[in-house]
């Protein structure tokens, strides 16, 4: 078993070498995820769009949310997990996020929190940092505020937003953050939130220059087409190879093909007899 990525690692990393973010949802993905080196494996709010069917992220909480980051846990002896903290677990009080923060690395066995938000969400952050729970920041375009938004848009795109872009990733790295999440911000701004704080910037659709890179699995495999933004690459079509294989199984048994006699068991010749079917 190798060693396990530790927050003091990825600090370290700035500057050094690239970091690799991706989410994953259930043990298989996270055994595989770890088996190909990524460094951090983030239990999403993404689960509730790519794994649940849901429109946007708002309608997780913290059930499913700890439901599945357990499973990730257990398959993750490498990769760091952070839990998403879900819409509504940490925005009412800093004793309330303090709380569920909390139940992501006892219930859920992470190893950090993530939350959305700049300035506003600092109070929260210090509270989390000051009990010894890691936090990973998160701000441009954060989807539980799209409504806010008026939809998934690109943020940071006047020289007065990305300002604020600026002053709000260094809000989070004083906060104690231990990396700050940058999604759908133009590249340019990314370098400069990059430069300006000491802490690795981890980019989604924000551009080449962030310390660090995320996406969503399902995304990077070629598993969900409902939605597919501008800043995914997708590295494999799973999608094709599932309807290939399930095609194939569909086929077989209604030629009775499958099972062959390789996938049935035998009854041994004496208790065959026995019952007449020698
Ligand atoms: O929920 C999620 O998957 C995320 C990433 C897109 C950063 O927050």
């Amino acid at each position: 078993m190798s060693k396990k990525v530790t927050v003091p690692e990825i600090l370290g990393a700035k500057g050094k070498r690239k970091i690799t973010e991706l989410t994953a949802y259930d043990y298989p993905t996270a055994l595989l995820a770890d088996k190909s080196g990524i460094d951090m494996l983030l239990v999403g709010d993404s689960l509730a769009m790519v794994v649940l069917g849901h429109e946007d992220t708002l309608s997780v909480g913290m059930t499913e949310m700890l439901h599945h980051t357990r499973a990730v846990s257990r398959g993750a002896s490498r990769a760091l997990v952070i839990g998403d903290m879900p819409f509504m677990s940490y925005q009412a009080s800093v004793e309330q996020a303090l709380i569920n923060a909390g139940r992501f690395l006892s219930e859920g066995r992470a190893n950090a929190v993530k939350l959305e938000g700049g300035a506003r969400v600092v109070p929260q952050i210090r509270a989390m940092v000051e009990a010894g729970i890691p936090v990973q920041g998160h701000i441009g375009l954060t989807p539980q505020s799209a409504a806010q938004f008026g939809g998934f848009k690109v943020q940071g795109k006047t020289a007065e937003a990305a300002k604020v872009l600026i002053d709000d990733a260094q809000a989070l790295a004083d906060a104690g953050c231990f990396s700050i999440v940058l999604e759908a911000i133009p590249s340019s701004i990314a370098e400069m939130v990059t430069e300006a704080v000491s802490v690795p910037t981890i980019g989604i659709g924000a551009g080449p220059g962030c310390d660090g890179q995320v996406l969503v699995v399902h995304d990077v495999l070629g598993l969900f087409d409902r939605f597919v933004p501008r800043f995914v690459k997708r590295y494999a079509k799973l999608d094709d190879l599932i309807i290939e294989a399930l095609g194939k199984y569909k086929e077989e048994v209604e030629q009775s093909i499958f099972p062959g006699p390789e996938h049935s068991f035998v009854l041994n010749e004496q208790e065959a007899k026995k019952l007449g079917k020698s």
